[in-house]
């Protein structure tokens, strides 16, 4: 017989094969990617909000031991108001992808929003030399040598040819006693969608999905990185009071939004700046 808990968890489950929350109706029907832990839907594109896209696949860490863990991450697009597309935080580039996103508009701007989520990068890059590229500040030299256009700089305007479509903000924090950042992340509004787009401030590991399983690898992962790298970043590297100080005033204060479209994890819509804030530590 069943526990009322297990029954209960039962009638919350949502079936197998439902739709994920906080997304838009898919673009093309049948999906045309496998549904995996990385891409719950099988979208080459996932539209989330008007002018809002993610490319949602895997991404594979460079760091030992972590090399078959994935991590997922999603690329976000955003549409500006002259139709081109600015994208964010590169995932892999494939002819799939390149064709889509063709569909939908010129590839403009390719940003690499912190140390950690360049890997991809350089082939944009490389496959858009009409697209101007940008890198979050002091970003680390590469081998061979980074083939960003230029570097976002520390408390600057947004760059004017974003169209005035996208705000920028450094997040304050650093590694004690080096000297440096750790992330080096800038996070961006997306006006039109009203949509906050973040690297490695804030995420969510799903423990499940409806349609998918979690890698019991990506579940190891996600513990690490909710408990004691959590702690550790609010507590150690950013950079209080001015990290606080910030955030309030400008990310959760000045700027006017509603949802996350985190790069690793799932969209969040209800009370967006309250997740933020007690993910943060801000209350
Ligand atoms: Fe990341």
């Amino acid at each position: 017989m069943l526990s009322p808990l297990l029954l209960l968890l039962l009638l919350l489950a949502p079936p197998p094969g439902s739709p994920l929350p906080l997304r838009l109706p898919p673009l093309t029907s049948p999906p045309p990617l496998p549904l995996t832990y990385s891409n719950p839907t099988g979208a080459l594109l996932t539209p989330v909000r008007p002018g809002l896209y993610l490319a949602e696949r895997p991404f594979y860490p460079s760091l030992p031991g972590l090399a078959s863990t994935d991590v997922s991450c999603k690329m976000a697009i955003a549409v500006l108001p002259s139709g081109r597309l600015w994208l964010h935080s590169p995932v892999q580039l494939t002819p799939a992808l390149a064709a889509a996103l063709a569909a939908l508009g010129e590839v403009a701007f390719i940003v690499t929003p912190n140390t950690e989520h360049q890997k991809f990068a350089p082939q944009w890059i490389d496959a858009y030399p009409g697209a101007r590229s940008y890198a979050c500040p002091n970003l680390r030299p590469a081998d061979p040598p980074a083939p960003w256009g230029e570097f976002l700089r520390p408390g600057a305007p947004p760059p004017l040819e974003w169209e005035g479509a996208i705000e920028m903000c450094l997040v304050p924090e650093s590694v004690p006693g080096v000297g440096r950042s750790f992330f080096n992340e800038v996070v961006f509004l997306h006006r039109t969608s009203r949509a906050l787009l973040c690297t490695d401030l804030y995420w969510n590991y799903p423990s499940s999905l409806p349609s998918v399983p979690v890698p019991r690898s990506t579940r190891l992962w996600k513990f690490f990185m909710d408990k004691p790298y959590r702690a550790i970043y609010n507590r150690i590297l950013a950079d209080r009071p001015a990290f606080t100080e910030l955030l309030e005033k400008k990310v959760l204060g000045d700027w006017d939004w509603d949802y996350i479209a985190p790069c690793h994890g799932e969209p969040v819509e209800e009370d967006a700046k309250g997740v933020l804030r007690r993910h943060l530590n801000l209350v």
